[in-house]
């Protein structure tokens, strides 16, 4: 089975408890099991970590990089200023997609800025967790 990083920044820990009008209720550990069902019936193996930590999150990227292991990534609030996530990003040695549960497009001006998508094969927002299990399919077949 392949394996895929499912990689989640700052606050994204809080899921279900954080701003659910945005968010929704899906909790965390719920997400992590959606991922991991998803990934299953899709033949991949699917680990899913979270981070509130700059550091820690640019270290499981070069560990990604080294491995050569794709990643689905929803970098949460560092997507809109980290230049350090993104020039971890730019090593990559395997298929990476952003993902967001909300639409930042839709969002504050602040949130229109992805310094990260452009290291990305793509990106996919606004689509609640299904983003996840839609970047999921996306890495199988690619
Ligand atoms: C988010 C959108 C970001 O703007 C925000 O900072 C997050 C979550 C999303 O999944 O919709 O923390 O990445």
């Amino acid at each position: 089975m392949r394996d895929v990083l499912v990689l989640n920044g700052p606050n994204l820990g809080r899921l279900g408890t954080r701003e659910p009008d945005v968010y929704g209720a899906t909790t965390f550990k719920d997400l992590v099991e959606i991922c991991e069902t998803a990934g299953r019936e899709l033949g991949l193996s699917v680990e899913v970590r979270q981070t509130d930590d700059e550091a820690e999150m640019v270290g499981w990227i070069h560990g990604a990089a080294d491995s050569r292991t794709p990643v689905i990534l929803n970098p949460a609030a560092f997507t809109h200023y980290s230049y350090a996530l993104r020039d971890a990003l730019a090593q990559r040695t395997a298929p990476l997609i952003e993902v967001h549960i909300s639409n930042p497009a839709a969002r504050e001006e602040f949130r229109h800025t992805s310094v990260v998508a452009a290291v990305a094969n793509g990106t996919i927002a606004g689509f609640g967790v299904q983003s996840y299990v839609l970047a999921l399919r996306a890495i199988a077949e690619m």
